[in-house]
């Protein structure tokens, strides 16, 4: 098999000064989504053929997916899909298919390019039509005694044919050897002085080359993004596909269409899910898991059992099974929490070990730290990892007892079992066992007196 994925047009209508194709949905760029599609139809060939916004296309890819092997061919002017297939044709292979496909179409299924592939054999042409109640701007599917005899565009259509109302999807797959034929014998005299890719259909016809069709499994894997408007409409087509998926699966959501996933979410067995959670890149949650509303999940695993509770925040960071995260905790990059770990609200966590039953309730900041099993963190707990140049680690072993409103300037190192007082300030290592609290001693002033007001004069 042999991809193009179109991608040169240049989308005025996003009002904006990234390539349309480069534009996000479900976190990926719209091309993304189908290059990721056409990849796993494992071609031999795949060619996008980019114009507008060109090395700013080509770039953002080459920089999401390194060592890739497409092929890339510029369009520049553009003028028309036929157009655009003709800067690619020299790098297909003449003993397989061609495949088509618009990089501005994000939804296609691999199923439907299937079916669409096996429709076309080595040697047929086969187009993807759906019909549409208002086929306005579409080309239209042209039969003759039930075979397709030619598409004719919106713009260069007759009334009748207007009337149609099955549509070309403009993804195709043809012989590639007939398609090079027929590609150099396109002229653009039409109404829009395009050279069209749908003029071949014509073409196969006089060939004697037969042309089939195949629907897709919705009408939303043919849609294509022009604005932010249908851009949005598509996010949500989306996100509602994603999250029947994880129904399907057996996951409890509070509201499907109150759930975003960008990227890809795994689920044990009874895991639920609250409104509003967002998940980004790699998310994975493990049976019976609970994840509070409007929590925001980036490249995490969240062990069986654990609760993430409401506002929460976590990224790139593996909590354990049995835990309790949250409300309003903040998990940044680099952080490891064992088994039956709890973190309370305003805690934010940075690069930090922590192994299992410990636990930092409230008011806190723990950065590039290494905390023992059984620790207790008290209110207001700050590690001073930074010097300003260079970040250090705290160590707090095994059992100890961090006092409220403690400050472990780092590096340092409180030992198994050790008692920090509250409101100390370590600026060396805490013995094992012991005691240790840096804060002046208390005392009481007996002769101190309140100054007083001077009585003001009455009259
Ligand atoms: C095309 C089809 C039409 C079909 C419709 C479906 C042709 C002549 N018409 O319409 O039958 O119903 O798609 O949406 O093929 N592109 C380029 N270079 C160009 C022109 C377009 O790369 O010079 C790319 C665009 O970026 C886009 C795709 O081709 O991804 C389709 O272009 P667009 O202008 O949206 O489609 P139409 O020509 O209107
Ligand atoms: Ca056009």
């Amino acid at each position: 098999m042999n991809i193009v994925i179109l991608a040169a047009g240049q989308g005025k209508r996003m009002r904006s000064d990234l390539p349309k194709v480069l534009h996000p949905l479900a976190g990926k760029p719209l091309l993304r989504h189908v290059i990721d599609c056409a990849s796993s139809l494992a071609p031999q060939r795949l060619v996008v053929v980019h114009g507008h916004g060109g090395d700013a296309v080509r770039n953002a890819i080459d920089a999401a997916l390194p060592g890739n092997d497409l092929g890339w061919a510029l369009q520049s002017p553009q003028l028309g899909t036929g157009h655009a297939v003709m800067q690619a044709v020299d790098q297909l292979d003449d003993a397989a298919p061609t495949l088509v496909l618009y990089g501005d179409v994000p939804l296609t299924t691999r199923d439907t390019l299937l079916r669409l592939i096996d429709a076309a054999g080595p040697d047929r042409l086969a187009l993807l039509t759906v019909v549409l109640d208002d086929p306005t701007g579409y080309g239209r599917i042209v039969r003759h005694e039930g075979r397709i005899v030619g598409v004719v565009e919106h713009k260069d259509a007759d009334e009748p044919t207007r009337g149609i109302r099955e549509v070309n999807t403009g993804i195709l797959v043809a012989p590639t050897p007939a398609l090079k034929r027929w590609l150099a014998g396109l002229s653009d005299d039409n109404a829009q002085k395009e050279y069209y890719l749908t003029d071949i259909v014509g073409m196969a016809v006089h060939d004697g080359i037969p042309v089939d069709s195949v629907q897709p499994g919705a009408v939303w894997e043919t849609l294509g993004v022009n604005s932010k408007t249908q851009l949005a409409e598509l996010e949500r087509i989306h996100q509602r596909n994603v999250a029947e998926r994880l129904l399907d699966d057996g996951v409890t959501l509070a509201d499907p269409a109150r759930i975003d996933v960008r990227g890809t979410l795994a689920c044990g067995r009874d895991v639920s899910i609250d409104v509003n959670c967002v998940f980004e890149g790699e998310v994975s949650l493990g049976d019976g898991a609970s994840i509070g509303a409007n929590c925001v999940i980036r490249n995490a695993s969240i062990g069986a059992g654990t609760q993430i509770l409401p506002f929460t925040h976590i990224e790139d960071s593996t909590v354990g099974a049995g835990a309790r995260i949250g409300p309003y905790s903040r998990l940044r990059p680099g952080n490891r929490l064992g088994d039956g770990t709890h973190v309370g609200n305003f805690v934010e966590m940075k690069n930090v070990q922590m192994d299992a039953g410990s636990k930092a309730n409230h008011l806190a900041y723990l950065g590039d730290a290494t905390v023992g099993r059984r620790v207790n963190i008290g209110a207001g707990t700050i590690t001073c990892n930074y010097d300003g140049v260079n970040k250090h680690r705290t160590v707090i072993e095994d059992d100890a007892f961090i006092g409220s409103d403690s400050q472990l300037v780092a590096p340092v190192t409180v030992g198994r079992g050790a008692t920090l007082g509250a409101g100390t300030t370590l600026t060396r290592d805490a013995p094992p066992e012991r005691l240790t609290v840096s804060r002046a001693r208390q005392l009481t002033v007996e002769s101190w007196k309140r100054p007083q007001k001077a009585a003001k004069a009455t009259k």
